[in-house]
């Protein structure tokens, strides 16, 4: 029998609450693989946060804010969910002193209670796949303002490889999270009309041989360099977006039929 959304919501809490996940081994081979483009990713959020600038903005599964804000991001109302309580208390914790209001609502993302057209900005980092797509996706298009925005940062699961690699290692995930496949991007453009970017192949397979030879330092490397530029390059090509590991997401809302 397939969980339910209720059950899978409480497997998502106790997981967050609890900070049950064990990421130690990724985060050094990310520390090589994504040393360039977690440069590339931060020119490109600045050009998409100009957006935000007064603006009432919702971030689902927050509190990625405090990573993606600039000084010069300043939001009318920036309005905070999570469906943990450990999470949200670590973005209160980044709130203080912004010169933005923050509100902090403890609140599933499958099940927005806002009232329709309530923000210009919906954004999330690595949440969605955390979501049943097609609900959030409703709720995220109903919440929004007419030609309202959307950013989201989000995982990928299209390469067999980063299959292979997400089976051989569950402490890294929560049970029942599914990183992006084609037929979710189906149910966002019956939505949303919108582009990406797409991040990260060849600088795995580099991140992965300079991890092995730097160890846990040196992250900036020719070999890292390089795999960056390959990205950079191939992630151009349409048919090769299934090879990569992330994605960033922006568009808006299609209009009212
Ligand atoms: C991979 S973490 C990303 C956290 C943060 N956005 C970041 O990038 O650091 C996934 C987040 O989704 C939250 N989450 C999971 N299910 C949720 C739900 N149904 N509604 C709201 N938040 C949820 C978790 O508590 C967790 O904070």
């Amino acid at each position: 029998m397939p969980k339910t959304r209720a059950e899978i919501n409480e497997t998502e809490k106790e997981y967050w609450n609890e900070d049950k996940l064990d990421r130690t081994k990724i985060k050094q081979l990310r520390r090589h693989a994504f040393h360039f483009s977690y440069k590339r990713e931060k020119k490109i959020l600045q050009k998409l946060l100009k957006e935000f600038n007064n603006k009432k903005v919702l971030e689902l599964g927050s509190y990625s804010w405090a990573a993606w804000f600039n000084e010069d991001t300043k939001p009318k109302e920036l309005t905070c969910i999570n469906i943990s309580e450990n999470e949200l208390n670590k973005g209160k914790a980044l709130g203080k002193d912004r010169p933005f209001t923050i509100n902090h609502i403890l609140m599933d993302a499958n099940e927005l209670s806002f009232a329709d057209d309530t923000f210009d900005v919906v954004f999330g980092a690595a949440i969605l796949h955390h979501l049943d797509i097609q609900k959030t996706i409703n709720h995220v298009y109903r919440v929004l303002k007419p030609n309202g925005i959307i950013v989201f940062l989000e995982p990928l699961n299209m390469n067999p490889a980063y299959r292979i690699y997400r089976k051989l290692n569950p402490q890294e995930r929560t049970p029942d999270e599914h990183a992006l496949v084609q037929s979710d991007f189906k149910i966002l453009r019956q939505k949303f009309s919108f582009d990406h970017y797409f991040l990260d192949f060849f600088s795995v397979i580099f991140g992965f041989i300079s991890l092995k030879i730097y160890g846990d330092k040196n992250y900036d490397n020719l070999i890292n360099k390089f795999g960056h530029k390959l990205d950079v390059l191939f992630s151009k090509i349409p048919f090769m977006y299934v090879f990569f590991a992330r994605v960033i997401i922006y568009g808006n809302k299609k209009s009212y039929k």
